[in-house]
């Protein structure tokens, strides 16, 4: 059987971690895609840096939406970043060219995921962004395929690896804010401009897509309230413990019968996590999304929220269904049958303790 032939845009944590893991698990991949997975062309800001993986056998764009053009490009995996700009550009043309797109980038899902959905349905190929929910953990799957028959009724959990380190890093080692920022940085958890991490945007982005694939919804990130962690203090961590609770960053999305109609609830904060409860061990750039359906009862999925390796593996999963011929619809259902839910006012529910 042919190759699937691949180019990646952005090389990067990870992108870089994406041609290590092609290389390193070849052998399994193809057993499992059926067909090898090769990448054929790369494109990135400077040529010359070095990536510690050698990307000197793949050609080599200085614009990347000329990936979407080449025909020896059966997939575009984009992993270089920013909801609009060049990524969006790229993702634009490829679904446009028939390719299907691979992508990390809940940025660009959270604000055009629908048009790109819309692109990939009239193209008949696949779009994929496992990697953009929750690193490593198979969340999307998981509840496009694992869940698929129940009606779900709420999802929440930890969504960004990065708060989730400086909260827990804080709690252990009464480190400083700025400092363990630093260190998340460091180590490639945190998004190139890190205010979207600590100001909660990035958890809203991630919350928004599983909203739409968990509820059957439009993507909605204008509708989701956000507070994010810039305003937690030593001392609020310290009493927070004093009280038996941890202080943790929870996105939580559920759809709220009202007088008017159904309303989707979608909102990111610093909640209390009593100990004992199973969030509140989770620690370091661990992400855990907590599903509940009406059959299948409370299901947690834990794992790397960030970081290379992970999110190169949540990547690679798409590439083996895309070898395996799986188009499926984006958002799980077809976009037009999508519901419109409006958001709702979180009124009396103002509770923050889980
Ligand atoms: P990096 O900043 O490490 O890498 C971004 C890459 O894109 C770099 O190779 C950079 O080129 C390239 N790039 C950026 N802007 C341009 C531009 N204008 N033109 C050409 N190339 C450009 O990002 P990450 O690898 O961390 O993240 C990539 C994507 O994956 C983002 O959408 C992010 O949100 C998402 N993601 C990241 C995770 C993580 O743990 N890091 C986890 C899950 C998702 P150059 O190297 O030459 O500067
Ligand atoms: N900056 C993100 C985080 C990367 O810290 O969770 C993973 O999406």
């Amino acid at each position: 059987t042919a190759p699937l032939r691949i180019a990646i845009a952005g090389l990067g944590t990870v992108g870089a971690g994406v041609i290590r893991l092609l290389a390193t698990n070849a052998g399994i991949i193809s057993a499992r895609a059926g067909r090898r997975i090769e990448v054929v062309a790369v494109s990135a800001r400077d040529r010359s840096k070095n990536r510690g993986v050698d990307i000197s056998g793949f050609a080599w764009e200085d614009d990347m939406s000329a990936l979407a053009r080449r025909d020896d490009v059966d997939v575009v995996v984009e992993l270089v970043g920013g909801s609009d700009g060049p990524a969006l550009a790229l993702s634009r043309a490829a679904l446009s060219a028939g390719k299907a797109l691979v992508t990390a980038n809940k940025a660009m899902i959270a604000h055009h995921g629908l048009e790109l959905a819309e692109l990939a349905e009239a193209n008949n190929v696949a779009l994929k962004f496992e990697a953009a929910v929750a690193g490593g953990i198979p969340v999307i799957k998981g509840l496009r395929e694992g869940t698929s028959a129940n009606a779900l009724t709420k999802v929440y959990g930890i969504l960004n690896g990065t708060c989730n380190y400086i909260l827990s890093t804080m709690e252990r080692t009464g480190a400083d804010f700025a400092d363990v920022l630093a260190e998340a940085q460091a180590r490639g958890f945190a998004e190139a401009d890190p205010a979207f991490d600590i100001e909660g945007v990035d958890a809203a982005h991630k919350l928004a897509i599983l909203s739409a694939i968990g509820f059957g919804t439009r993507v909605d990130f204008a509708g989701v309230r956000v507070c994010g962690i810039t305003q937690v203090r030593a001392a609020d961590i310290a009493q927070a413990d004093a009280l038996g609770f941890v202080i943790r960053l929870i996105g939580e999305a559920d759809v709220e019968d009202t007088e008017d109609g159904p309303r989707l609830l979608q909102r990111v904060r610093p909640c209390l996590v009593a100990r004992g409860h199973p969030l509140s061990a989770v620690d370091g750039p661990t992400n855990a999304v907590v599903a509940e359906g009406n059959f299948s009862g409370r299901l947690l999925f834990q794992g790397a929220g960030a970081g290379d390796g992970p999110t190169a593996s949540a990547v690679a999963a798409d590439l083996i269904d895309i070898a395996r011929d799986e188009v499926g619809a984006p958002f799980s259902i077809p976009v037009a049958q999508l519901a419109a839910l409006p958001p709702a006012e979180p009124g009396h529910r103002t509770e923050r303790t889980y």
